[in-house]
């Protein structure tokens, strides 16, 4: 019983927070900027619109105590108070900061608040049925700990992947968010082909070649120059991996119609690249997730924190690809890439390492070595 109003004193207290930072949210823009409040759009209606919006479902879910969905909606519009690109991109450092505030705030409350809604599920129910590692036959153990192994290497070898084909392509060392937009969005002061020339194709190329490309695609790429200067370079260095006859099922650039596309100003991935790449995304990241989910659930932990580390993975990628097009559209998403990504792979890493330490380190218990 004591408990009971406990939980229920929280529980008035996270919506009454909750409409509190509302209130914050929606007025920032005026104890930001002062009268220069409404200059900046995007942010001024931004910030006016999520706050708003947070106060009503504040405001809904203490008249109406019962309802789940508010909780819900409260966690999504803090989160997006935190990662929306008008924060990440620190345009304006005040607005960032207190926007970034204001979302880990949120998020805080809207965890309270729905774990008390966690709460009310039905009573005499486990959120999560128990089978452990505990559980779990010795040859059980070996294949969930081998396919850890195996799934986090390929997960390295992942990320090398995206490092050696995204790195350098601003003309820097090393993989930056500004590499992740020209990815998508496009270097649209150059060609894609100069960019892949200064970058992961660096290496197939001298000086000279690149000098006499970057001359040609300067006086407007047309065929007469094709023919008499670019061709020789790639038949000497590009053709083994860039022709219809290396099967590498790479663009064909022996021929100038073949060239052109990559020799126009860059406008990133096409949308035929994108869908091809969401397409084996999301079977290849799903079913991952599901293996590595899949054995997660047999650890010891929390419910609640076990349902966020599986979920997170599913919710990242989908987030990911999703702006992938939105980067696309505006370079400023390729934040939004970057922080879903990290979500990914910070809950595949906590998959992978728990579940490891608790197959190594907790299944050995003398009932299990009787039950073989
Ligand atoms: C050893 C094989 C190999 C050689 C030689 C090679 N490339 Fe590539 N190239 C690749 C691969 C693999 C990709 C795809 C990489 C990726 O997806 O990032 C690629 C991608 C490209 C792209 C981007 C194509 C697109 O549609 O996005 C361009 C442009 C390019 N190469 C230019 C060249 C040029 C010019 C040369 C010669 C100086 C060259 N490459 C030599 C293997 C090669």
């Amino acid at each position: 019983m004591v408990q009971d109003k406990l939980l229920k004193k929280q529980k008035i207290s996270a919506r009454a927070s909750g409409l509190v930072i509302g209130a914050v949210m929606a007025a920032s823009p005026w104890y930001i900027s002062g009268p220069y409040a409404t200059l900046n759009h995007e942010t001024f209606w931004n910030s006016l619109i999520t706050g708003i919006l947070m106060m009503s479902v504040a405001s809904v879910a203490i008249v109406w105590r019962r309802l789940y969905w508010p909780a819900w909606v409260f966690l999504v519009l803090s989160l997006w108070t935190m990662l929306s690109p008008g924060t990440l991109s620190f345009a304006v450092k005040e607005t960032s900061i207190i926007h970034f505030i204001l979302g880990l705030s949120g998020l805080a409350v809207s965890i309270i608040w729905i774990r008390r809604v966690f709460g009310r599920l039905p009573s005499g129910r486990p959120i999560v049925k128990g089978k452990t590692f505990r559980d779990c036959s010795s040859s059980e153990l070996t294949l969930y700990g081998l396919v850890m192994v195996v799934l986090g290497l390929g997960y390295v070898m992942a990320l090398g992947y995206l490092y050696l084909t995204h790195q350098g392509l601003n003309g820097k060392p090393g993989i930056s968010v500004q590499d992740i937009a020209i990815s998508y969005y496009g270097n649209r002061s150059g060609t894609r082909l100069e960019m892949m020339l200064r970058g992961p194709m660096k290496g197939m190329r001298s000086q000279q070649d690149l000098d006499r490309i970057v001359a040609w695609l300067k006086s407007g790429a047309d065929e007469k120059g094709y023919d008499k200067i670019i061709h020789p370079i790639i038949e000497k260095r590009c053709a083994r991996c860039h022709s219809e006859k290396s099967g590498m099922n790479l663009p064909d650039f022996t021929t100038y119609s073949g060239i052109h596309a990559v020799a126009k100003v860059d406008t990133g991935m096409s949308i035929q690249t994108l869908v091809k790449l969401s397409h084996i995304h999301l079977f290849g990241i799903g079913l991952v997730t599901f293996v590595l989910g899949f054995v997660f659930t047999l650890t010891s932990l929390p419910a609640w924190l076990k349902n966020v580390v599986i979920a997170a993975p599913f919710v990242g990628v989908v987030v990911d690809i999703a702006t992938w097009y939105l980067t696309k559209w505006d370079p400023i998403f390729a934040y939004t890439v970057v922080v879903s990504g990290v979500v990914l792979g910070i809950a595949w890493g906590m998959q992978i390492v728990i579940s490891l330490y608790q197959i190594v380190f907790l299944s050995i218990r003398t009932e299990n070595i009787v039950a073989g």
